[in-house]
């Protein structure tokens, strides 16, 4: 042991400590400093651990308290308070630049080490001092201007109240700044593994080293031993069906008889302690009997191979789509582009890791209810789908402010384990999962292979389109079958194509399993589609800009679903790219003119995407508050989108009330009704929309009956609170033969370009700068939206060049291959709002939308710098040297 002293954000603390302890621990475990956060395994990777230790940033995980006698170390908490910021905190909230708000601390911290040096850096400054902190919301930009934001603060340039929107100045298209970002700011928004539970197990799971295996014995003697050891559990101590059943009950909690991929969970050990657990699970001893392993459609779909799945065949799901006689189409074609195309698995990568908290809740000694902490983003359905599996019905779910998803939270992850091991245990339980288990625990964006043949007439008009395309789905099936029906439902993209001739196929196999992820199948099938457009053009000799331009879909011509459009906005915003595009041209050309090893590149990709799909259904109630403000109840997940924002901004304007008089009540499922997921980036569109509606019904009741306060209301006898709905009436499935059928209600349009350097001698590509025009409709919070597109843009360039997940080989954001400030990229956004006849107010949603066309957009600037077309994402720089040498012969 060792005694240290030193000043913890000004107080001088004395700590007798072993040599090892590390100073996350210290702050986060003994004096509940949680704005200290941890993503990676303790591995130096994220930088959401950052603290200031003598005037230096430095990663509190790696930091061993030993060495801090005397030492003066800042955390968030010490920076200032929600009520009393800092000027850094004042410029990440007013510059837009937190959305989740879990790398915001660390992000904050590094920023002041560099700002308390330097309060004039510059941006590659900037880069360097944060170039240890990951970010996955932003793409980094509002970031970088965050802290430039917070110099002019720090030099007196500016005050923050010069810098604040002016309600007098109006509510709606106003960068207002989130109504959360001020405590996510000073590290105050709790975290479900922020949540202080007294007496909480600690849970840690033990997961399969098999891809695919019969379980023949679990022994749990020696584990059950170990010190700390409050028990262990295995599938028989599920009480429920112990399947997590999205849409088929595949998923097991624990597995019971066989393993279906490696990480699925077979035990769970709980314990005093985290380290205590993770000890005791390694020491669980599973017998395995390995079984043939398919790791591919292929492998899978081959003669005689074992079913993996014991209900359904390896073969889970087929769905053509058939619209006119594509055959006779590209027969008669003037050019026909045939090629394949295929995108990797890949990881969604919220920073977060899986955590989640369960415990009983007793009162009057009625039946405990079970609550549940959690990351959901559907709160209602997720209740639901865990009352079935660990047989509990009396439950609350509750969602905490979580650190990102982008879609892996469409599904239960851990929430399924804890609930079980909460009821198993009869204890409260903390399920704090490493990187490495959250990985395991959760879905992953699908592999597709697309086999694409797309035509066009002499005078450059699409003819016909025929894609056959694979999915693999992994181990569980999860919303397989959505994603394949979403990629069909947006599969001619932004054009009118006259033909379409499509089959798809979603295949079980022993890799990790797929689901949501931003697109969710678009981004896929888009690529795909994007290319093959690019690729065309070329052969027909016309410019890439002016072919899409003559075949996007006008107004009153069906979708690929036969769905005829109302709106479509994309030629206006192709034309506000024209200038851009020409720009990016000749710089380009005048670039490659020095003939030098690095050529630079221009490309283009088109996104239309559907918002509100077929039959989808949005409630939401308001009520009227006595002191006259107005409160908004709806399960209104916030994983950092700024969903808050919306709803605030559209009921503040329609009331006409001050922003402050906008309470919301969107976390917990006691108080809320269902109101389906924070996906498909339906949220503005449907929840907005029953918002929006919400309030008539109220403000109609009040003229009514000539009430202006609550009082009012009830005397005339009126209820205070009103349910408002949106609905798609366009309902029901594709067809099976034809896959024709109802479609989205709204669509969300984008133009994207690209500008690459390639290094012919390397096959290094580095995205040097991002255009994009985007139509959402009207915009409720310009830099929301803005944020939106640019995590979209950072997010769409790692899918296109870097990321990928590989089953037993990524096991970290360095082996992820996150995204980081260094390869961030200068940005630019340009903006149309044409209000949508059917949105809130005529907005519509963007989450989704810039991470549709940028993967093509790229691949076809690599294409244009050096001629290498990269049919296989990601395009690693083997790849990339693999398509140059083919395309030189
Ligand atoms: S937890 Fe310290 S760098 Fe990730
Ligand atoms: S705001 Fe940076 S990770 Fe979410």
């Amino acid at each position: 042991m060792k005694k240290v002293a030193f000043k913890i954000n000004g107080r001088l603390h004395q700590f007798i400590i072993e040599k090892d302890d590390v100073l996350i621990d210290l702050l986060r475990k003994d004096l509940r400093l949680t704005g200290v956060k941890q993503s990676c395994d303790r591995k130096g990777q994220c930088g959401a651990c950052t603290v200031i230790v003598n005037g230096k940033a430095v990663r509190s995980c790696l930091t061993k308290v030993a060495e801090l006698d005397g030492a003066e170390v800042i955390t968030i908490e010490g920076l200032g308070t929600p009520k009393n910021p800092h000027l850094i905190q004042e410029a990440f909230v007013l510059a837009g630049a937190i959305q989740c708000g879990f790398c915001t601390p660390g992000m904050i911290l590094a920023a002041k080490a560099l700002l308390d040096k330097d309060t004039n850096p510059t941006v590659d400054d900037i880069k360097k001092a944060l170039r240890r902190n990951l970010c996955r919301c932003t793409g980094y930009k509002k970031i970088i201007e965050a802290v430039q934001l917070a110099g002019r603060f720090l030099r007196g340039e500016l005050t923050p109240g010069q810098v604040r929107p002016d309600p007098k100045h109006g509510v709606i298209g106003v960068s207002h700044p989130r109504p959360s970002a001020m405590i996510k700011a000073c590290g105050a928004a709790e975290f479900a593994a922020d949540i202080q539970v007294t007496g909480a197990g600690e849970l840690a799971a033990v997961h399969s080293p098999h891809a695919h295996a019969l379980i023949k014995s679990i022994d749990t003697s020696t584990a059950e031993k170990m010190p700390g050891v409050i028990g262990v559990m295995t599938a028989k101590d599920v009480k429920g069906t112990n399947r997590l059943k999205y849409i088929v009950p595949d998923r097991p909690i624990l597995c019971d008889k066989k393993v279906r991929f490696i990480g699925d969970p077979v035990a769970a050990v709980l314990a005093e302690t985290r380290e205590q657990a993770v000890a005791a699970a390694q020491a669980v001893n599973v017998e395995y009997e390995p079984l043939s392993v398919m790791m591919t459609p292929e492998e899978a779909l081959a003669e005689g191979v074992l079913q993996i799945d014991p209900d359904r065949p390896n073969l889970c799901f087929t769905q053509p789509q058939i619209r006119g006689d594509a055959e006779a189409g590209l027969a008669a074609s003037a050019a026909v582009v045939e090629t394949d195309f295929s995108t990797q698995t890949n990881h969604q990568a919220p920073l977060e890791p899986e955590t989640c908290v369960a415990y009983l809740e007793e009162e009057n000694g009625d039946l405990p209810t079970l609550v549940v902490i959690g990351r959901s983003i559907n709160i209602h359905y997720h209740m639901s789908m865990l009352q079935d599996a660990v047989g509990y019905e009396n439950m609350r779910y509750e969602e905490a402010y979580s650190g990102g998803q982008f879609g892996i939270k469409i599904d239960v992850t851990s929430e399924g384990l804890t609930a079980a091991a909460a009821l198993h245990f009869k204890r409260p339980v903390r399920y704090v999962p490493s990187l490495m288990e959250s990985m395991w625990l959760t879905s992953k964006r699908h592999a597709f292979h697309m086999e694409v043949r797309l035509g066009a007439d002499a005078q450059g008009k699409l003819t016909a389109y025929a894609i056959d395309f694979t999915v693999n789905n992994g181990a569980y099936s999860s919303n397989g079958t959505v994603i394949v029906n979403r990629a069909l439902l947006m599969l001619s993209g932004s054009y009118y194509i006259p033909a379409i001739q499509a089959m798809s196929r979603l295949v079980y196999t022993n890799t990790t399993w797929g689901a949501a992820a931003r697109g969710a199948g678009p981004p896929q099938v888009n690529y795909a589609l994007e290319s093959a457009v690019d690729m065309l053009a070329e052969k027909m000799g016309i410019d890439p800009l002016e072919f899409r331009l003559m075949n996007i879909l006008k107004p009153g011509q069906p979708k690929s679903t036969g769905r005829v459009a109302e709106q479509w906005p994309l030629p206006e915003l192709m034309e506000a790219m024209r200038p851009h595009y020409h720009r990016a041209r000749t710089d380009a050309a005048e670039f490659n003119q020095k003939d030098g090893v690095v050529k630079r590149g221009v490309g283009l990709g088109t996104g239309s995407f559907g918002i509100g799909g077929p039959g989808d259904t949005a409630t939401v109630a308001v009520e009227l508050d006595p002191d006259g403000g107005l409160t908004v109840f709806g399960a209104v997940a916030d994983p950092g989108e700024g969903n808050d924002s919306m709803l605030t901004q559209i009921a503040a304007h329609l009331m006409n009330l001050p922003m402050d008089k906008i309470r919301l009540v969107t976390r917990t499922t006691d108080r809320t009704t269902a109101a389906g997921p924070a996906a498909g980036s339906r949220i503005t569109y449907m929840l907005g929309g029953a918002l929006v509606d919400a309030i008539h019904k109220l403000k109609t009741a009040m003229t009514e009956v000539n009430a202006a306060t609550s009082e009012q209301l009830r005397a005339a006898g009126k209820p205070t609170r009103y349910l408002g709905t949106k609905k798609n009436e366009d309902a029901g499935p594709l067809d099976p033969q034809t896959g024709q059928g109802p479609s989205f209600e709204s669509q969300v349009h984008a133009v994207q370009l690209v500008e690459v350097e390639v290094h012919t001698k390397t096959g290094e590509v580095r995205v040097i700068k991002m255009t994009t025009a985007v139509d959402a409709g009207r915009v409720i919070n310009p830099k929301n939206l803005e944020g939106q597109l640019e995590g979209g843009m950072d997010m769409g360039v790692g899918f296109a060049l870097r990321e990928i997940y590989i089953d037993g080989q990524t096991k970290d954001w360095v082996s992820f291959k996150f995204p980081t400030i260094g390869q961030s990229f200068e940005m630019e956004t340009i903006i149309r709002e044409t209000p949508r006849n059917k949105g809130p107010l005529g907005a519509t949603g963007v989450g989704e939308m810039t991470m549709v066309p940028t993967a093509p957009a790229v691949m076809n600037a690599i294409a244009n710098a050096c001629g290498a077309r990269v049919r296989d994402l990601p395009a690693t720089p083997d790849k990339v040297l693999a398509a140059l040498s083919l395309a030189r012969g």
